[in-house]
């Protein structure tokens, strides 16, 4: 009974992992990043997201927004970690309408991001969570407990899947993106690759730019994953505990009318 229920288990559990690639909406194949926060032990990567932070500082920020996201927890522990002195010259990047004057004024920490500057640019604070790319074989999710939701794998799709076709419809252009649901998007090419100078050296390439803004979006959509991890696995390992002292006083409550076996 134990073996067949663990060689279940195994079987499962090896079959979701496998799953490293699923067809997203449009029928286009998302490829699967290995990203560090994904797995049941996962950590956001620092660096990484400061990076991703400088791409979207310097290039999503001309038309998307980040409304949901307090900018002062870009100096949090698990996030960007950004120094405190950091914190305060970022904000002055952005402009916000000050609640009680109503007049425009530079950003402190305690400010949310702005909203998106274009009208139909989505607002990315929870974009990474709002499109998941894997859906798990059979709709099981297991594929996801090892490689994330696949949020991040379909920005970076979005981001590395433009074939350089363009046209015009009612006045709009339209870019083609195989990654897009219906091929064609109205966000022009927004990174080429060199777009932004990393400061720890790190390469500008197309497709890691793609990643650390991925990366970054991850965080900014689900800050608190690690501790949800933690509080997750703590669960786990209480449960586990929990049902083994329950199995042995079972047996031993019962020991006394089942006795000990066959004495004829
Ligand atoms: C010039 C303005 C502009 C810039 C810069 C820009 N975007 Fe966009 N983005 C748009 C517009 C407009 C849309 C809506 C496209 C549509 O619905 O056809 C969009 C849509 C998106 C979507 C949503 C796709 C979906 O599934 O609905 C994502 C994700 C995205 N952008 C990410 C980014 C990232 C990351 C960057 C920075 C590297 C960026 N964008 C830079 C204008 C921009």
């Amino acid at each position: 009974m134990f073996k067949k229920l663990a060689i279940t288990a195994v079987a499962a559990l090896t079959f979701g992992a496998g799953a490293a690639t699923a067809a997203g909406d449009s029928g286009h194949k998302m490829h699967d990043v290995d990203f560090s926060f994904e797995g049941p032990f996962g950590t956001f990567d620092q660096n990484q997201l400061q990076r991703g932070l400088k791409v979207y500082t310097e290039v999503c920020s001309a038309c998307h927004g980040l409304k949901f996201v307090p900018i002062r927890t870009i100096g949090d522990d698990g996030g960007p970690h950004l120094p405190e002195e950091q914190v305060i010259e970022y904000a002055k990047n952005f402009s916000v309408v000050d609640k009680e004057t109503d007049e425009d004024r530079e950003a402190k920490p305690s400010d949310h991001f702005p909203g998106s500057a274009l009208e139909n640019a989505p607002d990315l604070s929870l974009m990474a969570k709002a499109r998941a790319g894997f859906h798990g074989p059979y709709g099981t999710g297991l594929s996801q407990l090892f490689n994330g939701i696949g949020g991040p794998e379909y920005i970076v799709a979005i981001l590395t899947s433009y074939t350089g076709e363009e046209k015009e419809e009612a006045g709009t252009t339209y870019y083609e993106n195989t990654a897009f649901p219906g091929g064609w998007i109205a966000m022009a090419p927004p990174l080429y690759g060199e777009d932004v100078d990393f400061d720890d050296g790190h390469s500008n390439e197309l497709h890691h730019e793609s990643e650390d803004v991925a990366a970054f979006l991850m965080w900014a959509a689900e800050p608190k994953m690690m501790a949800r991890k933690h509080a997750g696995f703590v669960g786990v390992l209480f449960l586990t505990v929990l049902s083994v002292l329950l199995y042995l006083t079972n047996k031993r409550i019962w020991s006394k009318v089942k006795g000990p076996k066959k004495k004829h």
